[in-house]
Parts: structure tokens; sequence; C-alpha cells
């Protein structure tokens, strides 16, 4: 029996558990909100989809019912607000921070053994936060936002080359934010072929300046963050854990001199398995890439000071 608990029934928690359950990751999906009905609604309505998708992972939704959760392989945590347009991910921390630290001691007293996923913004911090008050070993804890801005710069990739997105690589290292991100566009390509070979500078630097701001446009389409893409890259790695795929996904890791940088958690590549994060790649970084790197890792730094522990 496989048991994952998605923490914050909002638009990225409810579409990450639906992800789960669509591709039977888990035997069973508990989503846990502080709002009345809402966990318990959105379960019941995915489950009448079961019949028709043909779907066997079982949903269950309470409200803070911790005791519902025990014994989950993986948490994934995506409690707090969402930014409105015009705000950063940063300016999230204040209110954010506080609601992190009640749910992750709430989650860890019923499931010791889980390995967490951290959603909520700012989410390199948050997920800095999360070691900081569980103390639990660095491979139980991953920030998911890697996975996101991933499958971002390998929509505006595919859409440069007039591609199908499957036949597109392409990864983001350093923090999940609108300028300390870093889409790697020397190891972009089509099945192969070094994506610029195909596209001029140009276009691929405009690949990366969308794909770096890919969150801020669809917050100002939509008027709030972002889910469909975030849950379902939450999925991804909720996978990768449970299937043990040893998938090589970027994620918020918590280095301890890897890329020359330590006590703070930042986008690097991570093999994900059934242990979490069961190794980081050290990538061979140029100059160019380690100054960026090294930017990102001071700003996403300067974000962790402002928070309360
Ligand atoms: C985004 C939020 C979830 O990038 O950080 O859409």
């Amino acid at each position: 029996m496989s048991k994952v608990t998605v923490v914050g029934a909002g638009n990225v928690g409810a579409t990450a558990a639906n992800v789960i359950a669509l591709r039977e990751v888990a035997d069973e999906v508990v989503m846990i909100d502080i709002k009345e009905g809402v966990s318990e609604g959105k379960a019941m309505d995915m489950m009448q989809t079961a019949n028709l998708l043909d779907v066997n992972t079982r949903i269950k939704g309470v409200t803070n019912d911790y005791e519902a959760t025990a014994g989950s392989d993986v948490v994934v945590i995506t409690s707090g607000i969402p930014r409105k347009p015009g705000m950063t991910r940063e300016e999230l921390i204040g209110v954010n921070a506080g609601i992190v630290k009640q749910v992750t001691e709430s989650v860890l007293k019923h499931s010791p053994d889980a390995i967490i996923v951290c959603v909520s913004n700012p989410m390199d911090t948050m997920t800095y936060l999360i070691h900081k008050i569980s103390g639990l070993p660095k491979n139980r804890i991953i920030g998911m936002g890697g996975a996101l801005d991933s499958s971002r710069f390998k929509y505006y990739l595919s859409q440069a080359l007039g591609a199908n997105p499957n036949e597109v690589e392409g990864f983001v290292i350093g923090g999940h934010g609108d300028t300390t991100m870093i889409p790697m566009k020397r190891f972009a390509s089509y099945r192969g072929i070094p994506a610029s070979d195909l596209l001029d500078a140009a276009t691929l630097d405009k690949v990366v300046a969308d794909t770096m701001v890919g969150g801020a446009t669809l917050t100002k389409l939509l008027g709030t963050s972002a889910w469909y893409a975030p849950g379902a890259s939450a999925s991804e790695v909720v996978e990768a854990i449970i299937h043990d795929q040893k998938a090589v996904i970027p994620c918020s890791a918590l280095l301890e001199g890897e890329y020359g940088e330590k006590d703070l958690c930042i986008g690097v590549p991570c093999v994900l398995g059934k242990n979490g994060i069961e190794r980081i790649i050290e990538l061979d970084l140029n100059e160019e890439e380690k100054a960026l790197f090294a930017k990102s890792a001071a700003a996403v730094h300067k974000t962790n000071e402002a928070l309360p522990c």
C-alpha cells in the first residue's frame, strides 16, 4: 500500500492530488485543508470521476485531521497563500513561513518516515525552513520548483522549435524566482540535437527570458498563481519517489558544498528514487553559468535571512 498526503486543497494541491490519482501513482491520496468541507468536496468530486476514467487510486479529503494522514510515504506541502499579479514569490515569506512550520510539525507527528515535497512559496526558502525545523536527513526534503521551471522551459523551447514538447529536453537550475532561475540553454536539445544548432542566439535568449517569468506571466493572466503545471510537477516528483524511478529531476536540495555552496536549498539536478534525493548531480558549469549560480545562491541566502528561525 502506498499513501500520499497533499496538504492544502487549493488549486495546486487539488491538481497535484488529481494527477497523482489519474496516473495511479499511489494507492491512496489524502487531501487535508484548514477550510471546512473543501478537501471533502474536492475528493468526492474526484472520486466521482474514478468510474469514468477507470482510476483505482482512492482519494480522501479531511479538514485539519492529521490522524487521517498517518503512515504516508510522501507528503506534499502546498499550504500558504499564492501570489497575486505584481507580487514576487519572496513577498509571501512572512505569512507562509508560519503556516509551513506548523504543517511540517503536524505531518511528521503522524508520518515520521515520510519524504516531504515542498511546493509552498518562496519555495527554496520554505524547503530550507523545513530542514531547519525538522532536522530530517537531506534526502527526505525536496523542493519542487525545478521540475516546474524545467517544464516551462521545455514548453517555450517547443514553441520556438515548432516541436512536440515531448521531443524537447531542457532543465532549469538555481532558485525558483523570476530573477534567480537559470534555464540551462547549453544543454537544451531537440532529441539530442543542440537547440543552439536550430535556434539563433536571440531566439534562445527569449526562450530563457520567457521561462524565467513563466509563473508571473500566468499570474497576470489568471489573477492568481498557476496550478496545472505546478500540480503536475508535484505529481512528477512524487511518482519518481513512489515508483523508485531514479529519475533525474531538478529539485531544490540542501547543498553541503556541492556547487561551492552550503547552508541553503536551491535547484540542482537530482536523482529521485524511493529514498528521495538519492544523488545530486554536479554539473561542470562554465564561467558564465558559475557566475549565474553564485548570484542566484546569494539571492536565495538573502531571502532565507528573513526567516523567523
Ligand atoms: C509558479 C508558482 C507556483 O511558478 O511558483 O507558478
